[in-house]
């Protein structure tokens, strides 16, 4: 378990061009879940999914990462805890089923995508993210997680792209995600167009109110999320 671990760390390294800042934090992550499973004389298992997805997402600060990007789209927002999002999540049943396809739209650091695919399963699980920086910081948190899960290969798969270019890479989703509150609604609704390109009884989670003849309103949740309480709006699409 621990020499995977390392050789999976050199992975890591080689994949950040950011220098030796963000090497030695993440491997200080590293060494900090080793310890922590050496505490419960453990690899890996179901209990210890969380605390690891909480370590590796420790400290991570979006806002910081999308410093220099001044337009409201890039506003970093997030659930406040990753219990918000299983939380949220426990009410899709596309989840939990066999083979679902999840997509965070806009993914910023990965939280969604993991917990998707570690805590729920997904088959497939795809984030699509305009920002390097935070592009690089969720491929570094899925390695980390995975250099832990040597049962499963994860299949997380994230894309530095904008999310109207890449229809073709999520079009077969059975879940989206898309935590748009701060985006205008001139884009938000582009976006929503394309919906009607996704396939019948896909549901989307959205943090707006979403108005359209072939998305039916399932369930309004509450969240915590950084900008204080919110909703999140879960649609299935006829
Ligand atoms: C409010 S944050 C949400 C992060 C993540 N979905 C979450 O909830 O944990 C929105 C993210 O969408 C990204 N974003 C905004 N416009 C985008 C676009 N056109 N294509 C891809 N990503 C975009 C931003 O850079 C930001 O990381």
């Amino acid at each position: 378990m621990f020499l995977q671990a390392i050789e999976i760390t050199d992975q890591i390294m080689s994949l950040l061009p950011q220098g030796s800042e963000l090497k030695s934090f993440i491997r200080h992550k590293v060494q900090e879940i080793q310890s922590m499973l050496k505490m419960h004389n453990s690899a890996l298992n179901e209990n210890l999914k969380l605390p690891i997805l909480n370590i590796i997402f420790k400290d991570l600060d979006g806002f910081q990462l999308t410093k220099g990007y001044n337009s409201s789209q890039h506003d970093y927002g997030e659930m406040r805890s990753l219990r918000d999002y299983i939380d949220a999540f426990a009410y899709s049943k596309n989840l939990k089923k066999e083979n679902a396809c999840f997509t965070d739209l806009g993914c910023g650091l990965g939280k969604a995508n993991l917990v998707a695919s570690s805590i729920f399963k997904a088959k497939k699980s795809i984030g699509i993210e305009i920002i390097p920086r935070l592009y690089t910081m969720a491929c570094a948190g899925k390695m980390l997680f995975q250099s832990f899960d040597n049962k499963r290969e994860l299949s997380i798969e994230y894309f530095n792209s904008d999310i109207m270019q890449s229809l073709q890479i999520w079009k077969d989703s059975d879940v989206v995600y898309l935590n748009c509150l701060t985006w205008s609604r001139e884009v938000v609704r582009e976006i929503v167009k394309l919906f009607d390109q996704l396939k019948a009884g896909c549901e989307v989670f959205c943090t707006l109110k979403i108005r359209k003849n072939n998305m039916k309103l399932i369930k309004t949740i509450e969240a915590e999320m950084t900008w204080g309480r919110g909703r999140v709006y879960l649609y299935v699409l006829r």
